[in-house]
């Protein structure tokens, strides 16, 4: 029996969503995906669910009266598959607390910036205008801030001369789809403990 049931939200092409399933297929994440959900029809990350066998859930955001509604919606669908981790991965909603407090403590998002550096749209691009010479991706618990809660963990890649948005993106990308999984197991495995903003991964998760 996997340790935990894990729901994916994604609005976009879900490769963070694909290196979750691939951990899960490979043993080496002790999860089972309850489902993913996207608020775009066309996603390529349902259709990667549904070639991996994982049910695939869309809602329209238009109709629902405002954002709460839409995420009571979310959280019933959560609920119902069982859900006891939420993973955002490309998710381009801003969730509210309906959602946040349902699950406390319990939704990670990845976002490709070692945050607090770079928050919101375009973290790698907003780095190479910056100028810095490392940047990377980070797993954290989301809390009411976005791309703001209690950093899990995080991965640093150098900024080369002559990268490009697409050059940076794809070498934080390579990280983000290593430490998701890590950080979706220490989940799993009971040995994340969160004080303030401060999360320690245990050594035994018992
Ligand atoms: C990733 O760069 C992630 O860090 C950010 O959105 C992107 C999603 O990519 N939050 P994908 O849909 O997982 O391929």
């Amino acid at each position: 029996m996997p340790r935990i049931r894990v729901s994916v939200l994604a609005s976009g092409r879900g490769s963070n969503l694909q290196a979750i399933m691939d951990a899960v297929r490979g043993g080496k994440l002790d999860a089972r995906l309850a489902c993913v959900f996207s608020d775009k029809k066309d996603a390529p990350a349902l259709e990667r669910a549904r070639s991996g066998g994982a049910d695939a859930v869309h809602l329209s955001a238009k109709d629902y009266p405002d954002r709460e509604a839409y995420d009571v919606a979310i959280v019933k669908v959560l609920r119902e598959y069982q859900t006891d981790l939420v993973a955002l991965a490309g998710f381009m909603r801003i969730i509210t607390p309906v959602l946040i407090a349902s699950f406390k403590d319990r939704i990670m998002n990845i976002h490709p910036s070692l945050l607090p550096a770079f928050p919101g749209l375009h973290a790698q691009r907003q780095a190479l205008a910056y100028g810095v010479k490392t940047s990377g991706a980070t797993v954290h618990f989301v809390d009411q801030e976005v791309d703001h809660g209690p950093i899990i963990i995080q991965a640093a890649v150098p900024v080369m001369e002559g990268d490009t948005e697409e050059t940076l993106s794809a070498r934080i990308l390579e990280q983000e789809h290593r430490i998701y999984p890590q950080a979706i197991q220490w989940f799993a495995e009971g040995r994340l403990k969160v004080e303030g903003r401060r999360v320690w991964v245990r050594e035994d998760g018992r």
